[in-house]
């Protein structure tokens, strides 16, 4: 449990294992400053091996999820000194190089703003979430420089070459609803169902087994850049990684998943994870029998677990 305070960021811990970091300047629709990158490494460095850690929402105090660098402490103050420019710049690399392969899942939910240098953070969760009405928009041409610290390269390679080069070029916004459909981020929601949207999502993915789940998204991540033969022996090597992260907690997660479908049926794959993947309790005999899936009406448990 983090108990220190913050001066630019909120930590909330929910005893679910969800964790909450709220960028929290809202009076300056929470620029990220220096002082703020300092904090967000604390924070995310902590929360990679809290126990009491599971999953981490990003999300921003007020009308803004982020607008981006701060103008004038991140790059005006700095301009002229190389020492805290490169301190500055080094501490801003959270939101690429840490979240990129972040131990634990994590989600961006996108409630108003979101500019600039903020893309980083929003492209770098595994996943987003914005509202509706959320504004997206790469300012830079429009006060004076390219979107720089990766932000040019992250545009294009997720959305088109055409919606990379426009948004960039015009400095244009466009809403939640649209980065959606761009691909900037999984879905958007109207804004009084954000939370409720995101959390769904989170403890979904806090169902799955862990290490699993950690592989997988360290393997989506890796594989990108990697040639067929490198990806090939990345996947094999990941996957016998989380075989010995499983054993490590006393559980084999591919035999589990096996024979509670195969002999006990148990659950179906398709529609959820087998029973016991999160916490690893599963008992040897699996979980409850499963009902049909073909029936259309709601089958009785004992009938309906055993297939011939
Ligand atoms: N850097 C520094 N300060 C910022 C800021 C940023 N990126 N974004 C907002 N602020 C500050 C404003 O200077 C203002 O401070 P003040 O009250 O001391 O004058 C305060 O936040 C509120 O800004 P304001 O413009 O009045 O709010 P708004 O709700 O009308 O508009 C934005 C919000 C985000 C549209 C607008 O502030 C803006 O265009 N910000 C610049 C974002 C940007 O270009 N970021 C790119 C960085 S790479």
């Amino acid at each position: 449990m983090l108990k220190k305070k913050f001066s630019c960021v909120k930590v909330d811990q929910q005893k679910d294992g969800i964790t909450w970091v709220i960028f929290n300047r809202p009076e300056k629709r929470n620029a990220m400053s220096p002082t703020f990158h300092v904090e967000m490494v604390e924070i995310l460095d902590h929360l990679e091996t809290d126990p009491d850690t599971k999953l981490v929402i990003l999300t921003g105090a007020g009308v803004s999820f982020s607008a981006g660098q701060d103008l004038k402490e991140f790059f005006r103050e700095t301009q002229d000194r190389e020492d805290l420019k490169s301190v500055a710049y080094k501490n801003s690399m959270w939101r690429s190089d840490k979240l990129w392969m972040y131990n634990k899942p994590t989600i961006s939910m996108v409630n108003g703003f979101c500019i600039g240098g903020a893309f980083t953070q929003c492209i770098c969760t595994d996943f987003a979430i914005a509202a509706d009405d959320a504004i997206f928009g790469l300012s830079e041409v429009n006060w004076g420089i390219l979107p720089g610290g990766m932000v040019s390269k992250m545009v294009t390679d997720l959305l088109s070459q055409r919606d990379a080069m426009f948004y960039a070029c015009t400095g244009r916004t466009f809403t939640g609803k649209e980065a959606a459909k761009m691909g900037m981020v999984n879905l958007s929601v109207p804004k009084k169902n954000l939370r409720r949207e995101t959390l769904k999502l989170a403890r979904e993915l806090l169902e799955k087994n862990p290490n699993v789940l950690r592989g997988t998204k360290h393997a989506i991540r890796a594989t990108q850049d990697m040639s067929w033969r490198a990806a090939a022996d990345y996947l094999a090597a990941k996957g016998a990684e989380i075989k010995q992260r499983d054993e490590a907690r006393g559980h084999d997660a591919y035999a589990e998943g096996i024979r509670q479908f195969i002999d006990e049926k148990a659950y179906r794959p398709v529609f959820s994870p087998y029973v016991g993947a999160a916490d690893g309790k599963t008992t040897a005999k699996g979980g409850k029998p499963r009902p049909s899936a073909a029936s259309k009406k709601k089958a009785k448990p004992k009938r309906a677990a055993k297939r011939k």
